[in-house]
């Protein structure tokens, strides 16, 4: 919560120009539909059921009506129940019987530096191709697909492929390790992985097929490994289980009938850190999500029919997927989509392909935001930005100096930034700015048009001017469907604490205005370069290591990579602690759960802070490390851990 005192001091406001109003999205839909202002927007939209009833006419294409906008039983809820509908009908199909199928869906960038430019017209023969291979290999309805891709068109193709048959893909972030991989295969008991021989990244090659063959080792529900060649490099081959994606697809027809699915069917899970280590398989299904996506696009970032649009995320995360894959093309925009490292060869690679494409609209995080204001202005200076007309922001809470720099030295003072605030669970933006919002740098402005939150207090009521939790009060069209596997703990994590409240996990602020000023995770879950992290995860990682006897992790603040990782290791009895020993561990982090994972610092102790039920306190550990008040410690079990933490 380091960022709240800053944060206070705060009293900036940038209201967009009013010829900037008049263009945007929103601001004609407010017309078309004689809606005079912003309050009466949220007015009306606030009654939900009708808003996103009337939204889903606009976004969505059913196969066949439904019944009921929504039904909501605790803690589940199911969105256009009884209607047929395929979110690859939205993001492929009806495009065909356009204009857009001549249009280009991707502009992708090699790191090397090759350009490759697909139209809707390519990428649907080309799923086609896919899913009607996947169903020659047995893949049905319901059946999960692994997908450990980089940043290469394939990847899109693969989760549309699935999606189109009504498979449910699982994307496991390429630069998760092997084990972290096999961990999530076996839980969503895949069939079928898809993976390629390497990428590029840094200018190094990455040899993700040796990954996959360490991960498959040990997943017994895996039949086969479709293998795309995107570098050609020589790799081991499994004949019976690996098979090219070349082959496969050679003869296959570019037709391929769209499943028509129940709109509630699961589109894909994604594997999100929790507290306790075991990463949660995050359940979305096709219609309600496809709705919240394509709206917020629409609406929030401001896309339109002509613009080229670039969400530098990675596929990987919920915030590729929502905003790269499904929200873009069911708009039928142009996206970008780059390989590589933001810093290769230079720290202008991102400026250049702003330039080079004539970028309208950026969406990226404050770690990536951060990382570019280190590197220094010299490098946008290099390049002409002028195509840029929107910015936006995701992942964690940006502070305001990354805001103003952001805004003037990449947007000129011309793009006005939307600091949207979502999450894995969420499929899609809940409080953000709309772009005629007046806006506050570090703020995430309001819930969107349909969807109510508030901050509450430890008895559940409604605080302004101080942090507290997150909350969501009713459903809304993109929300998660369970955790694959642990109905007990969706229960647990999101709606015991209030009742039918979802609870966010975030502390935030709602001041005066009703803005929202978001703080932070209320539980251990580190934020490391934009990516979300169990400790306990890497705890888990480090106490695999046959000398650990016991681990805590915390993260203490880092103006790069938002948090940076300190680990408090427990030997075993008789093995003896040394610098060597510290690279063992990390390079043992690396390859359990992936280099993203690896301790900054290691500290050898003797114990850690507990409490009488067992569990680190994590809370007071941080607190020392930052020389912070310690906080109520009556639940601790060995206080004088705290005097062996103190001394380091
Ligand atoms: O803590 C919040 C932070 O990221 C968490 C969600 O992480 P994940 O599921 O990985 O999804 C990231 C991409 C949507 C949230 O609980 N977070 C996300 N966006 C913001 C944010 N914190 C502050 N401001 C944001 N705009």
């Amino acid at each position: 919560m380091t960022d709240i005192s800053v944060l206070l001091k705060e009293q900036r406001t940038f209201k967009p120009t009013q010829e900037f109003i008049n263009q945007t999205n929103v601001k004609q839909w407010m017309d078309q539909n004689h809606i005079a202002s912003l309050e009466e927007l949220y007015e009306k939209a606030s009654d939900w059921k009708w808003f996103w009833e009337k939204m889903s006419k606009e976004f969505i294409h059913f196969y066949q009506p439904y019944k009921k906008v929504v039904d909501w039983k605790p803690p589940y809820v199911k969105w256009f129940v009884g209607s047929k509908y395929n979110i690859v009908h939205d993001a492929l199909d009806l495009h065909m019987q356009t204009d857009v199928q001549h249009k280009i869906a991707y502009i992708y960038e090699s790191e090397p530096g090759e350009t490759q430019k697909i139209t809707y017209g390519e990428l649907n023969g080309e799923v086609n191709k896919l899913a009607n291979a996947l169903k020659q290999l047995g893949v049905k309805k319901r059946d999960r697909v692994g997908i450990y891709l980089p940043m290469i068109p394939q990847l899109p193709i693969a989760m549309l492929a699935c999606a189109k048959i009504g498979a449910i893909h699982s994307v496991v972030f390429s630069g998760f390790s092997a084990l972290a991989f096999r961990g999530r295969m076996n839980d969503c008991q895949a069939k079928v992985i898809i993976t390629c021989d390497a990428f590029y990244r840094r200018g190094k090659k990455i040899f993700l097929k040796e990954q996959t063959d360490t991960a498959l080792e040990d997943t017994p529900s895996v039949k086969h490994a479709i293998v795309y060649r995107r570098t050609g490099d020589k790799i081991h081959w499994k004949s019976g289980r690996d098979i090219w994606w070349h082959d496969l697809v050679k003869n296959m027809p570019k037709i391929c009938e769209t499943e028509p699915l129940d709109a509630n069917d699961p589109l894909f899970y994604l594997y999100t850190s929790g507290t306790t280590g075991k990463p949660k398989g995050i359940i979305h299904a096709h219609a309600g999500y496809a709705l919240g996506a394509a709206l917020t696009l629409h609406w929030v970032l401001d896309v339109k029919p002509t613009d080229i649009y670039w969400c530098a995320a990675d596929i990987g995360w919920i915030t590729g997927h929502s905003y790269i894959v499904y929200a873009p093309l069911i708009l039928g925009i142009t996206s970008v989509l780059y390989e590589g490292a933001p810093d290769f060869p230079l720290p202008d690679r991102w400026w250049s392909i702003i330039a080079k494409y004539n970028i309208n609209i950026l969406y990226t995080s404050p770690t990536a935001i951060r990382f570019f204001m280190q590197k220094g202005d010299e490098w946008p200076q290099k390049h002409d930005l002028s195509s840029l007309r929107l910015l936006g922001s995701v992942g964690e809470p940006i502070n305001p100096e990354a805001w103003i720099w952001y805004y003037a030295t990449i947007g000129k003072e011309k793009c006005p930034i939307m600091d949207t605030w979502w999450q894995t669970e969420t499929g899609h933006f809940m409080i953000s700015p709309l772009p005629i919002s007046t806006l506050k740098p570090g703020s995430a402005v309001l819930p969107i048009p349909g969807v109510s939150a508030d901050v509450y207090n430890e008895q559940g009521e409604s605080i302004i001017e101080a942090g507290g939790n997150l909350v969501i009060t009713h459903p809304w069209p993109g929300m998660l469907r369970g955790i694959y596997g642990d109905p007990a703990r969706y229960q647990e994590t999101y709606w015991d604490r209030y009742k039918n409240i979802y609870l966010a996990g975030d502390i935030a602020r709602i001041d005066q205005e009703r803005y929202f000023w978001i703080q932070g995770r209320a539980d251990d879950v580190l934020s490391v370069s934009g990516h979300r992290i169990g400790n306990s995860e890497i705890e888990s990682a480090l106490v695999s290591y046959e000398a650990v006897a016991e681990a805590a992790i915390i993260g203490v603040p880092d103006p790069i990579k938002g948090e940076s990782i300190i680990a408090y290791v427990i030997l075993k009895n008789r093995v003896k602690s040394s610098p060597e020993l510290i690279d063992i561990l990390r390079q043992h982090v690396a390859h359990e759960i992936g280099k993203l994972a690896r301790p900054d610092r290691i500290y050898f102790v003797r114990d850690v802070p507990k409490t009488r039920s067992g569990k680190i306190m994590r809370r007071v550990i941080r607190a020392k490390a930052l020389g912070k008040e310690i906080g109520d410690i009556s639940t601790l079990a060995n206080p004088e851990s705290i005097d062996e933490i103190l001394k380091i």
